[in-house]
């Protein structure tokens, strides 16, 4: 998702600096954003020469002390509370005064990650949507503390960098995510039921709903790991039962079969 929302911006115009915590990762994501922006080369709707004008535009870094002048920092680190509120206290010490502090978190309390700084009215979440460069949406939450200013801000440049902004409030998983995971966590509870087979789910949802992938191939493409933290950030959230997470992906990620990024899960990479 990192790379996928450094190469939109870089690609709007905006210089970019990318962090990452190893130079082995900052290279992976350096390659994905050379083969995403080559397709376009190759469709004839991009330039040799602008392709690599977005390249110069990013920055990779592995130390976080190069963000310091950044007037936006999107965080996109890993689903998980603890890490992203130590980061977010770091970043606080780190940013500019004035600098908004954004998270790509699919599914954790905005108010909670601002509550962690000194600026909450300066948070506010940016949820891209996977695979970055190809979907339209910016999902962008409101925490308890975040300022009209900020909001508007945010919302204007989510239109600069050529994606729609949709604001919405607070809550467990937001809109995205409150509707799409359970549906999801249904398809596998009905593998897991014995109900239908993994390629008459998909397909029943492909053709008869006209959805671009069927729920099991969308779960393995967002990763069966971050489709689990969100299933138990709406469990937690809501306390009701109704969002159990299936023990089938429960399974799956105990197994390390964690979709196409690990090679396996419900189908083979
Ligand atoms: N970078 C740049 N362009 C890409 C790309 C990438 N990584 N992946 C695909 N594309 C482009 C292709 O070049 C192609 O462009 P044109 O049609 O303009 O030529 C277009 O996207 C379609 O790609 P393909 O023909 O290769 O494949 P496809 O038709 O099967 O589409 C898909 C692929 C866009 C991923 C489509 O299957 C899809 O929309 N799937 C659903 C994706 C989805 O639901 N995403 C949200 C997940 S939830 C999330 O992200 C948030 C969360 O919190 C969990």
């Amino acid at each position: 998702m990192g790379n996928g929302i450094a190469q939109v911006a870089a690609r709007a115009g905006f210089p970019v600096v990318m962090r990452d915590v190893g130079e082995d990762l900052l290279g992976r994501g350096m390659t994905a954003i050379d083969k995403s922006l080559q397709r376009d080369v190759d469709k004839e709707r991009l330039t040799a020469e602008a392709k690599q004008a977005i390249f110069e535009r990013i920055r990779p870094t592995t130390d976080l002390s190069d963000l310091r002048e950044a007037f936006l920092i999107v965080e996109a680190v890993t689903e998980d509370v603890q890490v992203k509120t130590e980061v977010f206290r770091t970043l606080d010490r780190i940013a500019k005064a004035d600098a908004i502090l954004a998270s790509n978190t699919s599914s954790i309390s905005i108010t909670r990650l601002g509550a962690a700084t000194e600026r909450p009215d300066k948070v506010i979440g940016m949820h891209f949507m996977n695979p970055v460069p190809v979907m339209k949406l910016v999902e962008i939450i409101r925490g308890a503390a975040t300022s009209d200013e900020t909001y508007q801000q945010i919302h204007c440049l989510t239109e600069k960098l050529g994606k729609v902004p949709l604001e919405c409030n607070d809550s467990p998983g937001f809109i995205s995510n409150r509707v799409l995971m359970p549906m999801i966590n249904e398809a596998i509870f009905a593998l897991y039921e014995g109900v239908a087979s993994r390629e008459s789910i998909d397909g029943i949802m492909k053709l008869g709903m006209n959805h671009p992938m069927g729920p099991l191939t969308l779960a393995d493409f967002i990763g069966l790991d971050v489709c689990l933290a969100i299933m138990n950030v709406l469990h937690d959230g809501f306390g009701d039962s109704k969002y159990r997470p299936c023990p089938l992906l429960k399974r799956y990620v105990d197994a390390g079969w964690l979709g196409r990024k690990s090679g396996r899960g419900f189908y083979e990479y």
